[in-house]
């Protein structure tokens, strides 16, 4: 099954012998070429870029690096190997069989989380269109390319799903997919942090940090449904998303390093004069992107995600780990505010806290990112430290949405708020300061802007040094 077979469309799933299916797959196919060509990576595209494709799914053979011009890319479709015998691994039906075809009683559901997952791919490299112009050096305008082909795949793992088990509506959704636009007005993409835009470098790595991360709870969330197409789907999805996450992570990671280093050099300590960004402005970027990035969780209190669970459609972060799979018993404690933002305890019933429940698990590991983060300030003896806010700060979903608080989660008034604002979020100043060290792409292999410190290693074992992106046919 792992073997992907040199067609068209690449792909593990036997499209030969689904001949329907292969005709309109290959009807969408150019359609996706379009919008890549339209809406994909501006400038670029007759480039030989340094890409990791995949041409398995083993561990062995899922990365193999060449270089490759973006528009011939080989997207296709990936499925993570069965498990024989699977079972449906929570909910109602727990322990049944997984459904190898959409049951009609959850099909309008499925199809809406399939749709809602394979719309953020697309939208983020529409958000990151114009990024290579400028970009802080070679190896990281390959790693902007290798996040946009993927996500380019991810929206083709999510179309295959449409086009095999959702006829004709699942085609016009395809079509959907590739006719939403991030930020415009009249035809936006499905969630809020996707149609923010992202023109700076800095909102790129705090996006692939932030965003990219819950992308990574959401698969892991539906790798664990009982639709066992969508898990396996999502099964191979993640280990692609694994690098999204390193190139934020360490991305952000390099600012520090370089702005501890300004921060040091600089007599009178100003590091925007001496050409970096200062500690406060990359608070405020973290601030903006993790708490855009916590709403697209969802509610604390969702009768939906009760209900996708009591489906079965999407468990939590590898159920396994769990002693009871139904979740009818018990409850979840949580703040809940009333309309003044003054918050009293409450007890929500279990399966209505399971967005609440995945979200925990996301700020975990975010913390992770930032403890990291702030080791490169200890080491460089600086005291200050970056934080995550308050899960209630700027929440524009859920429980805490339409209240002010501030970031350390102290409920305040609209008119604090408005005073206070730019000292927690990126102003308009600070925005255009942040572009401002950006006003050129720096593409001499191996120069880095000065904004931003040299990765420790290039990538698979090339130096830093190495033409990613090269110019020649
Ligand atoms: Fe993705
Ligand atoms: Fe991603």
């Amino acid at each position: 099954m792992s073997h992907i077979s040199d067609e068209k469309i690449p792909n593990n799933v036997n499209l030969t012998e689904d001949k329907k299916l292969q005709r309109a797959l290959e009807q969408w196919q150019p359609d996706f070429l379009r919008w890549w060509m339209d809406m994909g990576p501006s400038g670029f595209q007759a480039h030989q870029v340094y890409l990791r494709t995949a041409v398995g799914v083993d561990a062995n053979d899922w990365a193999h690096y060449d270089f490759v011009k973006m528009p011939d890319y080989r997207w296709g479709i990936f499925l993570a190997d069965p498990v024989t015998d699977r079972r449906i691994p929570c909910g109602d039906s727990v322990g049944q069989p997984a459904w190898q075809d959409v049951p009609g009683e959850h099909r309008n559901t499925l199809r809406r989380l399939i749709v809602t997952q394979g719309d953020t791919e697309p939208a983020s490299v529409e958000q990151q269109r114009m990024l290579g112009h400028s970009c802080p050096s070679m190896y990281d305008l390959r790693n902007l390319f290798q996040v946009n082909v993927e996500e380019g795949r991810h929206l083709w793992a999510m179309v295959y799903l449409l086009h095999r088990f959702f006829g004709r509506d699942g085609r016009e959704e395809a079509e959907e997919l590739l006719a939403r636009r991030s930020g415009n007005e009249d035809h936006p993409r499905i969630l809020g942090a996707f149609n923010e835009p992202i023109d700076d470098w800095l909102s790129f790595f705090m996006f692939t940090m932030f965003t990219d991360r819950d992308g990574k709870y959401q698969l892991l969330a539906l790798a664990e449904s009982g639709f066992d197409p969508l898990s396996r789907t999502t099964r191979f999805m993640l280990t692609e998303e694994a690098h999204h996450m390193f190139v934020g992570e360490t991305g952000v990671g390099r600012v520090v390093q370089r702005t501890a280093e300004l921060m040091r050099q600089a007599k009178d300590g100003d590091v925007r004069r001496a050409g970096g960004v200062d500690l406060a402005t990359l608070q405020k970027y973290l601030n903006l992107w993790y708490s855009l990035s916590l709403d697209l969780f969802g509610s604390e209190v969702s009768t939906n995600a009760a209900s996708f669970f009591a489906a079965g459609l999407k468990g939590r972060v590898k159920e396994e780990k769990f002693q009871d799979h139904v979740a009818l018993e018990g409850a979840y404690p949580m703040e809940i505010p009333d309309r003044t933002g003054q918050l009293t305890r409450d007890e929500v019933p279990l399966r209505s806290a399971m967005n609440e429940v995945l979200r925990d698990a996301y700020v975990e590991d975010c913390q992770r990112g930032v403890d990291r983060w702030n080791k490169f300030l200890a080491d460089a003896e600086l005291s200050e430290r970056f934080a995550l806010p308050s899960r209630r700060f700027h929440r524009h979903q859920g429980v805490f949405a339409g209240l002010f608080f501030d970031p350390q989660g102290k409920p305040l008034s609209a008119e604090e708020w408005e005073r206070h604002k730019d000292d927690w979020l990126p102003s308009a100043a600070d925005r255009t300061f942040v572009k401002s060290l950006q006003a050129k792409a720096i593409v001499d292999p191996g120069k880095m802007a000065n904004w931003i410190a040299a990765p420790p290693r290039g990538i698979n074992g090339k130096p830093i040094e190495f033409e990613y992106v090269r110019a020649e046919a």
